[in-house]
């Protein structure tokens, strides 16, 4: 505790902007810069290959988010991008690294197939040996650690058969969810992890039975709405006070504030055509 002397004005209070009881823990970030980033081809109904990519803005974009986690204290590793392959600047997507355990992706598209050898190079150069699954996993785009449990989607990409393999090598519960809406085709389109008791998500992307699971696990959860989920609001990045988002998804913003996070807002906008934001370009690195 912080004793003042009699007088002494205590000014880090006065600056807070709102009393909280979160708190933040400093996180181990990997991201991939979008040297080649590009939408030729539809792999998810976000993307249109007609629409143009202004490649210097995504690359300005990037730039800010990677600044944002760095100003807030986290590090961020860079893995180098490869010619030929425009979707890797979703670096989420390239596996799932937990307690020393590292799985590498098996994606569901030939387009994207390659990223995984770049991905499992990272992992090997860092200590993190990386096994393989049999069955098509998307990394964290549907694996998402929120405590002691793995939340793992299903539906479109990951398929549910990937679920165990994951299990057994993490050694963690995997509670499987199920995607039903073609436009939240990942996990972390449709739900964010805030801290390890706490997720944000959208209730219509998931089956019934699902949305049952979720309600019964985290009855404090934040449900958005849809102008907030459309904007990809929820593809979020959370370091338990700090929420790193979409800055269009106001509504969200506002029912961040109101839990006594701290949402900052960052314009993806060009990324947003590819299908993916902030959560996408992020792998985390659980510790
Ligand atoms: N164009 C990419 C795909 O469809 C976007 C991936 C977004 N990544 C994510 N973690 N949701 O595969």
């Amino acid at each position: 505790m912080t004793i003042f002397a009699a007088g002494t004005p205590a000014p880090e209070v006065a600056a807070t902007p709102r009393e909280t009881t979160r708190t933040a823990r400093t996180r181990h970030y990997v991201m991939t810069p979008p040297t080649f980033f590009a939408v030729e081809y539809a792999i998810n109904p976000w993307m249109d290959p007609d629409v143009v990519v202004d490649p210097g803005a995504a690359m300005r974009q990037w730039e800010a988010l990677r600044q944002t986690y760095q100003g807030l204290g986290h590090t961020v590793e860079l893995v180098d991008s490869v010619a030929g392959l425009p979707d890797m600047v979703y670096a989420a997507n390239g596996g799932l690294v937990v307690n020393g355990n590292a799985v590498v992706a098996r994606f569901a598209y030939p387009q994207r197939a390659a990223e995984a050898d770049a991905y499992a190079d990272w992992m090997h150069r860092n200590g993190y040996p990386p096994r393989t699954t049999r069955h098509v996993n998307e990394g964290q785009g549907d694996l998402l650690v929120a405590g002691s449990l793995l939340l793992a989607g299903f539906g479109f990409r990951t398929e549910r058969r990937a679920h165990d393999e994951i299990a057994a090598i993490v050694g963690m519960p995997v509670v499987s969810l199920e995607l039903v809406d073609p436009r939240f085709y990942h996990l972390d389109t449709a739900l964010a992890v805030l801290d390890d008791t706490t997720i944000a998500y959208y209730p219509p992307a998931f089956s019934d039975h699902s949305r049952a699971v979720l309600a019964e696990l985290f009855p404090d959860a934040i449900e958005v709405a849809s102008a907030d989920a459309y904007v990809l609001g929820l593809n979020a990045v959370s370091d338990g006070l700090h929420v790193v988002l979409p800055a269009a998804a106001t509504g969200f913003i506002e029912q961040l504030h109101a839990a006594g996070f701290r949402p900052v807002g960052v314009d993806l906008s060009e990324l947003l055509k590819g299908g993916g934001s902030v959560k996408c370009c992020t792998l985390e690195v659980y510790q």
